[in-house]
Formats: C-alpha cells, sequence, structure tokens
C-alpha cells in the first residue's frame, strides 16, 4: 500500500483545488468549533490540507500552527488564498510525530483526518500529549462503519494501484470510544453534514 505522504503529496494539487462538496455543513461545523475557541487559545491543527480552516479559525484565537505530512500540500497552503495571516504558521509534521520541545497546545485539531490514520490508538496517545491537560482536541470525522459497504471493493482495487490512501470507516460510538479511552472526555458533539456523517467531537483532555 502507498504510504500517507506519498499519496498526499501526488493528491494535493487536484484536492487543493477541489471546492468543498457542502459549504453550508462546513461552515455550520466551523461555528460549533468556534464556540470552544478564544483570543487566547494556541492551537495546533494536524493534516491541515489546503490551509483554509486555518486561515478561518485565525481572527479568533491567539495562534494556530498547521501541519501535514504531505509537503506539497503545506507548500499549497502558504501559496493559496493571499498572505498568510501574521498568527499563522504551516509546518511539514506528521499527526503521529509530538513536535520536538514544544509546550502542549490549548486545542489541537484533525478534521477530516483520523479516519486515514492506521494505527489510531497509537496517534491518538500522541496527540494526547500534544494537549496540555485540561486543553480541548476538537476533531471532524466521516464515519462510513457498517455503511456504504459496496464501496470496499472499489477502495481496495484503488488502494492496490496507488490511487486510494489507507483509511477506516468508524462508526460514530466507535470514534468516540477510541477517544476517550485515549484520555479524554467528551465534551460536545455534533454532525455536519449528516449524510454522510462527519462526526464532530470536542473532547477534553483529562
Ligand atoms: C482529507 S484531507 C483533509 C484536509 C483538511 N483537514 C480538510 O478538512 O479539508 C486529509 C489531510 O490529512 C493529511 N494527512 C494524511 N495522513 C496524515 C498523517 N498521518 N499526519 C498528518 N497529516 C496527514 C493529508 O496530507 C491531507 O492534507
Amino acid at each position: 500500500m502507498i504510504d500517507e505522504k506519498t499519496f498526499w503529496n501526488r493528491a494535493a494539487p487536484k484536492y487543493v483545488r477541489s471546492p468543498i462538496r457542502d459549504m453550508a455543513s462546513y461552515e455550520t461545523g466551523l461555528e460549533h468549533v468556534s464556540r470552544h475557541l478564544n483570543s487566547k487559545m494556541r492551537v495546533l491543527e494536524l493534516g491541515c490540507g489546503s490551509g483554509m480552516t486555518a486561515r478561518k479559525l485565525a481572527p479568533e484565537v491567539a495562534s494556530v500552527k498547521a501541519t501535514d505530512v504531505s509537503s506539497v500540500m503545506i507548500e499549497m497552503a502558504r501559496q493559496s488564498d493571499g498572505p498568510v495571516p501574521e498568527n499563522v504558521t504551516y509546518l511539514q509534521a506528521a499527526a503521529d510525530a509530538p513536535l520536538a520541545g514544544e509546550e502542549p497546545y490549548d486545542a489541537v485539531l484533525a478534521f477530516n483526518l483520523l479516519h486515514l490514520i492506521p494505527d489510531q490508538e497509537v496517534s491518538l496517545r500522541a496527540i494526547r500529549a500534544m494537549v496540555r491537560p485540561g486543553g480541548l482536541f476538537i476533531s471532524k470525522t466521516p464515519c462510513l462503519g457498517g455503511r456504504s459497504l459496496w464501496l470496499w471493493p472499489i477502495i481496495r482495487v484503488l488502494q492496490a494501484f496507488g490511487m486510494a490512501p489507507a483509511v477506516r470507516f468508524d462508526t460514530m460510538g466507535r470514534l468516540e470510544a477510541a477517544i476517550a479511552e485515549a484520555g479524554f472526555a467528551i465534551v460536545d458533539t455534533g454532525t455536519y453534514p449528516l449524510k454522510p456523517p462527519s462526526r464532530l467531537i470536542i473532547a477534553r483532555r483529562d
């Protein structure tokens, strides 16, 4: 199977150009996220992709460090949509590699990422170490577990040809349990969009 860095470096130009499928759900989900942020927060985003979400949230927080495993994605994030806001930095880093020497963050964000991480348990523990005690881990994840079973054989064929990344389809319950088991208390949830379901989970580090 193709590794995630190679896959996303290849996929980045097309991904960044593609419009968001359901902009209304994206915006409503972001408003929900904003209710848990404030102007004092140092925020780390994992798997930032085009970097658009970091730019949108930047006015509401002290700083956003937006990271992605793909260097091509990071380069495109730096270049898209005008100058990078002063309180945003883009950096190439994998989600399970804590940023050496950094203080833990007030909030760590991961949008459309957790279903792409093969060893979720290890990554969630690494993410916990990036959040300060009492800080937030905010994720939004497509949860197709138990649905769209017809998709699996197609995905397997695409994966065999390096045309799809490793992907897991959890149910919402399974994903929430994994986040809780990693040492977080779930404090709020939402689903944006409802179909196919993408679960927003706001979790506080114990
Ligand atoms: C589906 S895109 C989502 C991008 C963005 N968060 C969004 O919601 O539009 C997944 C992103 O996660 C990145 N990614 C995949 N595996 C990763 C990993 N292990 N660590 C960090 N980033 C990863 C990819 O390069 C890609 O930019």
